[in-house]
């Protein structure tokens, strides 16, 4: 039989839906925290169709999942993965389009009876995401050896509870040793999650770059004490810092300009009551740059403000790093190859960065690595709202299936 002419997009729509099913919200979109039961049963679905299209099945000691066809030779395979664990105002694709392309690229090459003379991989990776487990591509990180198995698998949520006992209560503790498959290539499709593709009316990304994460913790002790009878001079008001830090964040963006983004996602004070002069506040502070420089800079500044304001406020401020990564450059020759790929399939296209993380970073310094975006509808995700079109959904798909196809042919 001949190769695959092409991806067959109602088979891939459909099984978009039915994993967005697990975990869906009452309104629409998906919450599927790492290692829960929603990711639990979406972990089995996804085993599901992985073994009837024939794959060989590993599940390794942080959870990570692939799923191997074989290829005339043995040699290292190309790894096609993403992540289906997603935040809480998830959406379809975050994640899930990649998983799921990489297996309709299988079910086309089975369809076709066509060989493949390296072994091909789709993949997924554990707690992408990092919203209920900090670091975000934590598995993929340590499947590719940048993150120490067991200080990962000691990470805890806010409830206390950590990676271990959560992968274990799941039954996703594998026994794949972490840290020991190599890809000759890893591709990455992917929805932009940004404006950029739709602004300028493209239907594919080349990603470049993926840029610098930081992410940060801010515990504050302050002084609980009535709203009423404390005057302002006397106060220690940790629902006042947490707020002002925020401010900070986005001031310290908006002043920096270019590619600096800040952001503060998680902010809670206690007693969180109308009355009292909150006694505690713990805030996360996200950074972001695709120079390592300014990323530092943005830091240092974060830093220097932290210390200014428990003095001027009298309160205590404690920091923990929850994430940092450095930017990271994709294969020019593998960037050029999706760009290629796109024109050769008649679809325009552009090289750009990535303002998210990816699990496709973590294979960038151990291997060609690539991203194929795919547009945003409204630049919208992390947002029950998060939508791609069809037609887009089938051309990142199709450029997946002929890259896959030459590079486990190379
Ligand atoms: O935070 C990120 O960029 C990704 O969604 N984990
Ligand atoms: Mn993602
Ligand atoms: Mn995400």
């Amino acid at each position: 039989m001949g190769s695959p002419t092409g991806i067959n997009a109602a088979r891939l729509l459909s099984r978009l839906s039915a994993l967005g099913a697990i975990g869906g919200l009452p309104g629409g979109g998906v919450c599927r925290l790492a290692l829960t039961e929603e990711d639990k049963s979406a972990r089995a679905h996804v085993i599901d169709l992985m073994r009837q299209l024939g794959l060989k099945v590993t599940v390794d000691q942080i959870g990570n999942v692939v799923g191997i066809r074989a290829g005339e030779s043995n040699e290292s395979p190309v790894l096609i993965g993403s992540h289906i664990d997603t935040v809480k105002t998830g959406g379809l694709y975050d994640g899930n389009l990649g998983v799921l392309a990489g297996l309709e690229v299988v079910e086309c090459l089975n369809e076709h009876a066509m060989a493949t003379r390296r072994p091909l991989g789709v993949c997924f990776f554990t707690n992408e995401e990092g919203a209920r487990f900090a670091p975000d591509m934590m598995g993929s990180m340590v499947h590719q050896g940048h993150l120490d198995l067991d200080e990962m698998l000691s990470q805890c949520d806010s409830d206390g509870r950590s990676v271990s006992d959560a992968l274990s209560a799941i039954g996703y503790a594998g026994d794949e040793p972490v840290n020991s498959l190599r890809a000759s290539a890893f591709l990455e499709l992917h929805i932009e999650q940004g404006p950029v593709l739709e602004e300028a009316g493209i239907t594919i990304g080349a990603v470049e770059s993926v840029q610098g994460i930081s992410w940060t913790e801010v515990t504050i002790q302050g002084v609980s004490n009535h709203a009423g009878t404390t005057p302002m001079r006397l106060r220690h008001d940790a629902g006042y810092v947490a707020s002002a830090i925020a401010v900070f964040v986005r001031d310290l963006a908006l002043k920096m300009g270019g590619d600096q983004v800040g952001t503060v996602g998680l902010l809670e004070v206690e007693p969180n009551l109308v009355n009292v002069i909150a006694r505690t506040g713990r805030l996360t502070v996200d950074l972001r740059n695709t120079d390592n420089a300014k990323l530092v800079q943005a830091e240092q500044a974060l830093a220097d403000y932290l210390q200014c304001i428990a003095v001027q406020e009298g309160v205590q401020i404690e920091t923990k790093s929850l994430a940092r990564f450095e930017p990271v450059e994709f294969a020019a020759e593998l960037v050029d190859a999706v760009a290629a790929t796109a024109t050769r399939l008649g679809h325009s296209v552009r090289k750009m960065p990535s303002g998210a993380g990816h699990d496709a970073q973590a294979f960038a310094p151990n291997c060609p690595t690539a991203m194929i975006f795919v547009p945003s509808v409204r630049g919208i995700s992390h947002n029950i709202e998060e939508f791609t079109a069809p037609k887009h959904i089938e051309a990142g798909a199709n450029v997946l299936l002929e890259l896959a196809m030459e590079r486990a042919n190379l």
